[in-house]
């Protein structure tokens, strides 16, 4: 079998997105509205003083990055149950000199909410922080994870996470789908060019497609979780960053 019918055929893992790895740090820029922003929201949210960071899906590693080089005194564990994601990030950090502070584990989030995996340096992290990775669980599974993670954060201790929300209403829906568009359009592209280079996903592990909720529903599930006080700092269309702090004292 030739090399390129045997990518065609390969089943991604939720969340991989792109046939090719090497394609994902540019694809995601084009399908998705304001990533950089998004990822600059996350970091910007982060308390001064951060020593240890749990980062979930931590995919090809930017946002692992751009908290390294912004927190120098800080250690991230980063999570991805895909290898090739892992090894891509892991390249990368080491690239930028900063292997030293990162730690890549290979591990389903949704088995570490289930307490099936133990992480090696687990709890007592004074934050947690995801992008574009929990919207693969199904609620009951999003819910055990944000128990999971508040039971993890020191007191004081916050998570952010920026996901893709269910549109509030039909109506909602077209308008965010158009917004995409758009943005592929600014970004001399299509949707369906981009979808072009999109592998096939089934579900794997605790991950399936897309299963997205509101807004309102994820900050019902981080109450129920634990978190004491519940924050949305930043909303574009279809696309959220929020999270809470287990105790917040700043209020
Ligand atoms: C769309 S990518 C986002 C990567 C990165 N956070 C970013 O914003 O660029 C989602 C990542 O989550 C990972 N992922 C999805 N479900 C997972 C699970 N159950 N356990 C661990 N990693 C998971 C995928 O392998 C992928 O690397």
């Amino acid at each position: 079998m030739s090399l390129s019918v045997q990518i065609l055929m390969q089943q991604l893992f939720p969340g991989e997105v792109f046939t090719n790895t090497a394609d994902f740090d540019t694809g995601i820029r084009q399908l998705l509205p304001r990533y950089d922003e998004i990822l600059s929201v996350i970091t910007h949210c982060l308390p001064h003083e951060v020593h240890r960071i749990l980062e979930l899906g931590c995919g090809t590693g930017e946002l692992s990055l751009r908290i390294l080089n912004r927190c120098p005194d800080t250690q991230v564990v980063a999570i991805d149950y895909s290898p090739r994601m892992l090894q891509f990030a892991q390249e990368k950090i080491i690239a930028a000199g900063y292997g030293e502070r990162w730690t890549g584990v290979e591990v389903d989030f949704g088995d570490w909410a289930n307490h099936s995996e133990e992480l090696d340096i687990d709890r007592e992290f004074d934050a947690c922080v995801s992008s574009l990775a929990i919207h693969h669980l199904k609620d009951e599974m999003k819910l055990k994870l944000f128990q999971r993670i508040c039971d993890s954060l020191k007191e004081g201790g916050c998570f952010w996470n920026a996901d893709p929300i269910l549109p509030e209403s039909p109506h909602f829906a077209e308008v965010y789908k158009a917004v995409r568009e758009e943005w592929a359009s600014q970004q001399g592209t299509s949707l369906a060019q981009i979808r072009t280079k999109i592998g096939n996903t089934s579900t794997y592990g605790h991950s399936n497609q897309d299963q997205l909720a509101t807004l309102d529903a994820h900050l019902q599930m981080l109450t129920k979780a634990g978190f004491e006080t519940v924050a949305v700092p930043w909303k574009y269309y279809g696309l959220a960053v929020f999270g809470g702090w287990t105790h917040c004292n700043e209020l």
